[in-house]
């Protein structure tokens, strides 16, 4: 079935074998609403089969399409009318470095994907759930625990999953939740990962796409070393067409403001074939989508519960990891997309800076005498009341973490200040 699929995407996506004709000239594909028939969109086969095109052209919109784009752009970031019209499955091919398909992974964890949803489209979640399916080995998926993190009234998606559960006889693999406060995103995933009952979890944002084989290369690292937070290469899918792309192989970072990079390998480095199968050290992550051990997260104090809604909670995991006696690795050989919206559709705290307010968090606990250089580079940190940390110093304390002059040493050579930054 897998091959099936594969074949024809391949075959189709460009031109049509059967009848000659070019994909370009595909029809637009009819649209069937999952939040109103879910039973006929779950019976869409991918565009190739129907041969259309999902693909938004705003001249041809009738009125209900015209208004489903409209909802979607401004609720989402990305279109949602092409994400419906696209339909409940598809495979997006191999998308790693073809000597991975030579790799022998042996380690066998059971593992719990986690995924935080708020104001989701459900077109998106939908189709990931289906392709974890179909691309993740029966034996090594434990569960997919669902967990809505307090969605306005006309996003709340819990009771469409529960009936997809239903259809499609998933009722004990879906483990479905919801909050009816907003917890935000980092306790809410610490909350989520409480249900997970796997030896592994993957924490996965609500709008990605794996592809074929994604998983083995996250789990290789963990048995060899299992403290140790294994990141696949996060692809590009498109907001607006939902093309699937394949992005550059980096590591990431971050700057003494605490701000996320990423750090882009050289080419040489990838002209040595094995460089791109083999696991490689990261000095962050960007923080959607990691493989780690349920006992080690737990080991780890988790995330910060003290923090806010989103942002800093990936340097946090990182520092924690790296100085307390951990790592953190790509697998090239592991691709996920992730669909790039045009915006960030989240809502803060009002009146509130999270992210600043997390990254001072972050400052006050692991920074140590680097402290300065981060209120160096964001002065309005001085000002934040940031709350109570001693958990987290007692994290530190427990486990005998290193200081961040290990870190920069070690680890991140490229964050110690140049001479002249020295005031
Ligand atoms: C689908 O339609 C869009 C918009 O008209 C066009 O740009 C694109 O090339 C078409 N793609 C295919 C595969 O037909």
């Amino acid at each position: 079935m897998r091959f099936l699929i594969a074949g024809f995407w391949l075959t189709c996506a460009v031109f049509s074998a059967e009848t000659g004709e070019k994909a370009e000239n595909w029809p637009k594909c009819a649209h069937v609403d999952p939040y109103v028939d879910l039973e006929g969109w779950l019976k869409l086969e991918s565009t190739a089969v129907r041969k259309c095109n999902h693909t938004s052209v705003s001249t041809e919109f009738d009125e209900s399409e015209s208004q489903k784009y409209l909802w979607g752009t401004k609720s989402f970031a990305f279109d949602a009318l092409a994400s419906e019209k696209l339909g409940p499955a598809r495979n997006v091919g191999p998308q790693a470095h073809q000597l991975c398909a030579e790799q022998k992974y042996d380690a066998q964890f059971s593992t719990s994907l986690v995924v935080i949803h708020h104001n989701e489209a459900l077109s998106t979640i939908l189709r990931m759930i289906n392709g974890i399916i179909e691309f993740t080995p029966k034996s090594l998926l434990k569960e997919i625990v669902l967990y809505e993190d307090a969605s306005d009234d006309d996003h709340i998606l819990t009771e469409h999953l529960q009936k997809f559960a239903k259809l499609r006889n998933l009722e004990s693999l879906l483990k479905i939740e919801r909050s009816e406060y907003r917890q935000g995103l980092i306790r809410a995933k610490v909350h989520a990962s409480r249900l997970a009952t796997a030896e592994v979890i993957v924490f996965m944002d609500s709008h990605c796409e794996v592809a074929e084989g994604w998983l083995e290369p996250l789990l290789q690292p963990i048995k060899e070393n299992p403290k140790s937070i294994v990141l696949p290469v996060v692809d590009l899918i498109n907001p607006v067409t939902f093309d699937y792309s394949q992005s550059m192989v980096a590591k990431s970072g971050f700057d003494w403001g605490l701000n996320f990079k990423w750090i882009y390998l050289p080419w040489e480095y990838f002209e040595t074939p094995e460089n791109n199968v083999k696991p490689f050290e990261s000095p962050a992550m960007p923080g959607g989508l990691l493989a780690v051990k349920r006992d080690y997260f737990v080991e780890l104090g988790e995330y910060d519960m003290g923090m806010e809604i989103w942002g800093s909670e990936n340097i946090e995991l990182s520092l924690k990891a790296w100085l307390c006696g951990g790592r953190v690795l790509v697998a090239p050989c592991s691709r996920v997309g992730h669909v790039f919206r045009m915006r960030r559709p989240y809502t803060s705290k009002p009146g509130m800076d999270t992210a600043l307010y997390n990254a001072v968090r972050v400052a006050k606990t692991w920074l140590g005498n680097y402290e300065k250089n981060f209120f160096a580079a964001k002065p309005n940190g001085k000002k934040i009341v940031f709350g109570d940390i001693s958990e987290n110093i007692k994290i530190r304390n427990r486990l005998n973490c290193k200081p961040m002059e290990w870190f920069v040493e070690n680890v991140y050579p490229d964050l110690a200040p140049k001479v002249h930054d020295e005031l």
